[in-house]
């Protein structure tokens, strides 16, 4: 069975990423990454760079608009040829051209228990909320913020001492754990499927 193609797209640390590459190098994964796409100069690439994958970045300001860069980053992603398109701590909104090529073949890692705390300080405002639970999700990503169905979810306790930080580090075990093992399902659907 041939493995079915992801190209990862990431704005910073890459752990995530670090992990799906950890995860598909499993002899039975029914996946493998084929090139990691940043924003901007993500210290993540790095662990793409080792892997001896190929790497791009589409940054917004190199585009008179932000139509212009939604048009340069799917073609970015286009010319990998991916079946599936991961965004692992990718921290902006992609637009309709990435959408529309990929349909239902989006996902992200949010770190907590979508519909609760969508957006960019998904785990500030668990706490800020005082939430005692709160957690990791995997999405389809649609055209809203955080809104797509809902593939996997788990959820993490918060602690009375925790800081933003302790709780993101602890939900972020998480995300690597579900992230890898959702798109691995997905992709075993998608290898299924003549
Ligand atoms: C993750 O918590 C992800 O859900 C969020 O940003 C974090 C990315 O971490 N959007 P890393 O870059 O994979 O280490």
């Amino acid at each position: 069975m041939s493995r079915t193609r992801v190209t990862v797209l990431i704005s910073g640390t890459g752990s995530n990423l670090a992990a799906l590459l950890a995860d598909s190098r499993r002899p039975d994964a029914a996946y493998e990454v084929v090139a990691v796409v940043a924003d901007v100069d993500a210290p993540g690439l790095e662990h793409a760079r080792r892997a001896g994958l190929p790497t791009a970045v589409v940054r917004l300001t190199d585009h008179p608009d932000r139509a212009a860069w939604d048009r340069a980053l799917a073609a970015e992603v286009a010319r990998h040829d991916p079946q599936l398109v991961v965004l692992a701590g990718f921290m902006r909104l992609v637009g309709a051209p990435l959408l529309e090529a990929h349909p239902g073949r989006l996902l992200n890692t949010h770190p907590a228990l979508l519909p609760s705390f969508p957006g960019a300080h998904a785990v500030r405002d668990a706490l800020a909320h005082g939430v005692k639970v709160t957690g990791a999700t995997v999405i389809e990503v649609d055209a809203g913020v955080d809104t797509g169905r809902i593939l996997a979810q788990r959820a993490v306790e918060v602690a009375e001492d925790d800081t933003e930080e302790s709780l993101h580090e602890r939900i972020k075990q998480v995300e690597r754990e579900l992230l890898p093992a959702t798109v691995d399902t997905l992709a075993r659907r998608l290898g299924a499927t003549p």
